[in-house]
Parts: C-alpha cells; structure tokens; sequence
C-alpha cells in the first residue's frame, strides 16, 4: 500500500502544526500551508489489488456506483470509444508552441499565463529551470524541482492533474452547448464541430475519473474546484458567445501547457523521482477506456496516452480556431475528396502540433 499522507499529515493535529511553523514563515508561507493541508488526499484506508489508492472504499462506491435497481442492464458502455494509439504515436508526441499572430492571440496567450500562474500556486507547483528540448523519441524535459517547500512528489503530481483535468473537462462542452444552441435558435446547421467537441470534454472527465481512482482531493482542494467551475463555466460561456475563436485558441494555449505538465511528470519518472509509480499499474478504467495491451500498462504508460490525448486536443482547438466559426465544416469528422492526401483525423494519426491552417484542410 502506496502511503499517500505528508508527514505532517501522519503527526497529531498539534505536532504537525509545529513542524509546519518551524517550515515557514511569512505571509507567503501562511498561503502555502493551507493549501498543503488541503491537497493532502485522504487516509488510506483500503487495500486495492492496484497498490495504489488514496480513495477509500466508501468513496468508490460513491464516486464509481454500479447500476442499481436495473437488473435489465447487463452494462451500459462509454459514449465515445478512444482511438487505437500507437506506442510510436505517443512517443512521437512533442512540445509544440503555436506563435502568436495577432493582438487576439496575444489575448488568449496572456489570459493562459495568468491560469498557469493561479495555478501553480493553488497547486504548490514549480520544475527546475530550463526549456523542453525535442529530442528523439519523445522529449527531454526539464524536471520538477525535488528540495524544498515545493518539492513535486506522487501525490502533489495527482492533486496537479486533478485540478487541471476538472478546469480542462469544461470548455469542449460550453462551446458544444453553445453551438447546439445557436443551431436550434439560428435554424441552422452545425457542420460537425459539436461532436468533436462532446468528445473532448467527455475524454477529460474520463482523465479526471482515472485520477480519482488514485487519489482524492481534501477539502480545501474540493472548494478550489468548485470555485473554478463556478467561475470559468460562466467566464468561458461568456467569452464563448463574444469570440468563439479566442477561445478555440485559448484552449489551444491551455493544451500546450497540458502537454508540458505531462512531458515533465513523465520524465520525472524517467530520472527516478517517482519511485512510487515506478511498478504502479493504471486503474481498470483507463486499461478499459485506452484498450492498454497486456505489458503496457503502468503509470508511465498511461501518462503516454494522456499526454497524446492533450497533443490532440491542442491540434484540433488550434485548428478550430483557425477556422471561420460559423460556416465552415469539422475538418476531424469530414470525409476528403483526395483520402491519401494528409489531413486530420479524430486518432493522433497525421496530428500538427499547431493545429492546421484553413487553407490545408477545406
Ligand atoms: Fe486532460
Ligand atoms: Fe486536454
């Protein structure tokens, strides 16, 4: 069993209250121990084949319930199947900064900085300095920090992910609702963005649901998403109704930051930062939601599919936003004249990290 509790956790409420004070200091410090105590995931209290678990058992059952009082229904299977990726696609998948254009960019470019930054500090977050390289099979990352207050570990990893993936669940289905309201109000057709765009919040939720089987926010942590969801449901529903393509972009921006989180959790596993997750075996969801082969299903594996997923989701947010919004039709759903010629597809097959241009794929 993987103890997931800081130490400060494990002491009695008045020792860890010392041991916290004698860290720090200061106002900054103040900050940082709350939020410490509100990412600290629950006590272990379950013993799961899977070695791995902070949720306890009552929290599966409520957060993971069966069907019940349906004895009809033998199993009631996931909306969208996930695309078959290769080992090669998702090592393949790198680091990829879109230029911005234009003060709109710039906009959308900007208000991602100012999300990392809130970020980051809800999540105690920090790497050591340096750039992403591209570099072979994947990419050299710049690792996260391992002295300090800010140390990254196992667990403030998950409290990161499941922060980012309850923000990232929501955008795919404002747009979608958006866009499903303006066909019915406008009698007009949608041209297969809305499909595209379901998908994608539902293959978030899934991210969020696999990290929940890991590990459970504490209460503090629970606030902070709900303070998030409150907020940028309504701000992007919004800017959504304002500027369609700023906020394709932004999501595009958010994506690469995405990528980059992931690069960098995946090569603190490399470096052995992780001991914990170095034989860690994905939850049954994810090995059933990625159709993870036999051999291929550790963390660090399912971090590789995650990572693909988020590369995706840059692309087709990049190249949305490169679109005109309300005529032209979802490049990722079409059917192309030409087939062999290159274009995009809902796998990872052909996949530009920043997105395509207009011209390349009407
Ligand atoms: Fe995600
Ligand atoms: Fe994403």
């Amino acid at each position: 069993m993987y103890p997931t509790r800081p130490l400060a956790a494990s002491l009695h409420p008045r020792a860890a209250t010392k041991l916290l004070n004698s860290q720090l200091s200061g106002s900054r410090a103040n900050w940082l121990k709350i939020c410490s105590a509100s990412l600290s995931v629950r006590p272990t209290q379950v013993l799961s084949h899977r070695s791995f678990t902070s949720t306890t058992q009552q929290r599966f059952k409520e957060v993971f319930a069966p069907p019940h009082d349906a004895p009809s229904i033998k199993v009631t299977p996931p909306a969208w199947h996930h695309p078959v990726y290769t080992e090669d696609q998702m090592k393949s998948i790198q680091v990829a900064h879109r230029e911005t254009r234009n003060w709109a960019d710039r906009f959308a470019l900007m208000m991602i900085r100012l999300l990392r930054w809130g970020m980051d500090t809800a999540t105690g977050y920090t790497h050591d300095k340096g750039s992403i390289q591209p570099k072979g099979d994947g990419n050299q990352a710049a690792l996260s920090q391992n002295k300090g207050w800010f140390a990254m570990n196992e667990r403030k990893w998950l409290v990161r992910f499941l922060f980012l993936e309850s923000v990232a669940g929501v955008p795919g289905m404002v747009a979608a609702s958006v866009r499903h309201l303006h066909s019915l109000r406008r009698l007009k057709r949608d041209n297969g963005w809305i499909e595209t765009l379901l998908e994608e919040a539902y293959n978030e939720r899934m991210h969020l649901l696999t990290f929940m089987k890991m590990a459970e926010p504490g209460r503090f942590m629970k606030f902070m998403i709900l303070g998030a969801q409150g907020v940028f449901y309504n701000g992007f529903f919004l800017a959504y109704l304002l500027s369609p393509r700023i906020c394709h972009r932004f999501v595009g921006y958010l994506e690469e930051e995405a990528v980059v989180t992931y690069t960098r959790a995946i090569a603190d596993i490399d470096a052995g930062k992780l001991p914990k997750w170095d034989q860690l075996e994905a939850p049954e969801i994810a090995v059933r939601y990625w159709n993870m082969p036999e051999g291929h299903r550790t963390m660090r594996d399912l971090l590789l599919y995650i990572r693909a997923d988020e590369a995706k989701h840059r692309e087709v947010n990049h190249t949305l936003g490169n679109l005109e919004q309300k005529v032209d039709p979802n490049p990722f759903v079409s059917e192309y004249e030409d087939p062999k010629k290159p274009h995009p597809t809902k796998s990872i097959d052909n996949i530009k990290s920043t997105g395509w241009e207009r011209k390349e794929v009407l």
